[in-house]
């Protein structure tokens, strides 16, 4: 029986998100800093990136298997072309019970006002957007090619008028680059509906130059936001989840809080992510992938398909942010870890 899956740890298969291309528009620092993704940056070529036959193929396989979510990513998901062909054929999978998938899409916001309406048209039910700031200055610093923030707010509106909701806003929180728009941010979305989260900025890829005393733990962040509103705690709303959540107590809405540097939460991790040319991914910070396209273009059946992500889900033991907190993380051992751009958060 599919459904029953579960890795070495014990966790089951539920959340698959999908990189659909690794270019992107921006050039935040803690992704993708410009002097690592110049001019001469070598991207894919476009024979390399599966097709959407391809990915709507692996996403059934995966969803038979217990996957309950998709999540697109990028890069930037809306880079890529006739991305609306993708969801419409994604929109179509039933879980084996013959129930819809969650069916969403994580954004730098920066098409957004263009496609909101072709992309819930196409089926999408809701997208989450990463906003680092309010003020302009500081958000064209983190995004690094002065992409103005009205710009992404428009992009967020105009997907709450196509009802692409609830709409999440991700920040990612930089100590000494952003953190002073903290509160300005709560202020702005608290009301609107709109679930900001903020994020600690991690030690993905092997290229933002990670340290320590640029992270902000949550802790901190949740101390600022109390000096001003009165916030609750929420208990989890499905297991698995990334957030731990907050509501104000006058009722104007919650904020969650990721933590994967202080407070990592890989015990009940339920992810899988398929990179941009079909490598399968079972930790945000793998050295390494397991080629599916090889599987695909070779020629496998489905059954076959099937078994070979059986067998590596059933052999996962990741655990990074875990090991990393106690210390015990691998850290330099000489191989590269994957980079956020090309496997999507
Ligand atoms: P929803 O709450 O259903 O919208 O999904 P989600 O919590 O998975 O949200 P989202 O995809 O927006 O993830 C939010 C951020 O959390 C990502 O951008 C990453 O920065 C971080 N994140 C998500 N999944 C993981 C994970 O498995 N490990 C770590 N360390 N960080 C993660
Ligand atoms: N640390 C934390 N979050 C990150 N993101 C990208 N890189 C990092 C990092 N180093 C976030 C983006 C976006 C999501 C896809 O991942 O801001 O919200
Ligand atoms: Fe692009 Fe998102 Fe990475 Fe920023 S965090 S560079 S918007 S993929
Ligand atoms: Fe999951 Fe790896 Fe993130 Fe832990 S570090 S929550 S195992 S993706």
């Amino acid at each position: 029986p599919t459904g029953l899956l579960a890795d070495a740890l014990g966790r089951p298969l539920r959340d698959l998100r999908i990189s659909v291309t690794d270019r992107c528009n921006f050039r935040c620092s803690y992704c993708m800093p410009k002097q690592v993704f110049d001019k001469q940056y070598e991207f894919l070529p476009h024979s390399d990136l599966l097709s959407f036959e391809e990915i709507t193929r692996m996403a059934r396989v995966f969803v038979a298997h217990g996957v309950q979510k998709l999540r697109l990513t990028g890069g930037e998901p809306l880079l890529r072309r006739h991305i609306e062909a993708l969801i419409e054929m994604l929109s179509e999978i039933r879980t084996p019970e013959g129930l819809p998938l969650d069916l969403t899409l994580t954004t730098n916001g920066s098409l957004l006002a263009r496609k909101a309406a072709s992309l819930k048209a196409a089926g999408l039910q809701r997208v989450t957007v990463s906003l680092d700031g309010l003020d302009d200055a500081v958000f064209q610093r983190m995004n690094d090619v002065g992409f103005p923030v009205a710009d992404v707010l428009a992009g967020i509106e105009a997907a709450a008028q196509a009802g692409l909701g609830p709409i999440k806003v991700n920040m990612v929180v930089k100590r000494g680059s952003n953190e002073q728009e903290i509160l300005p941010m709560a202020r702005h979305f608290r009301g609107s509906g709109v679930t900001l989260r903020f994020i600690e900025y991690m030690d993905v890829g092997a290229s933002n130059g990670w340290r320590m005393d640029e992270v902000l733990p949550s802790s901190e962040v949740l101390a600022r936001l109390r000096q001003e509103f009165e916030l609750q705690p929420l208990s989890a709303s499905v297991s698995g989840e990334t957030a731990e959540r907050w509501s104000y107590a006058d009722g104007q809405g919650e904020i969650g809080l990721i933590s994967s540097v202080t407070q990592a939460f890989c015990g009940d991790c339920n992810r899988a992510r398929l990179s941009t040319e079909g490598k399968l991914y079972t930790c945000l910070f793998a050295h390494r992938g397991h080629d599916l396209r090889a599987l695909l273009r070779g020629g496998a059946s489905d059954a076959e398909l099937s078994g070979a992500i059986g067998l590596l889900w059933g052999a996962r033991s990741d655990r990074y942010s875990q090991l990393r907190a106690s210390g015990a993380a691998e850290l330099g051992n000489g191989e590269r870890r994957v980079e956020m751009h090309y496997i999507g958060g």
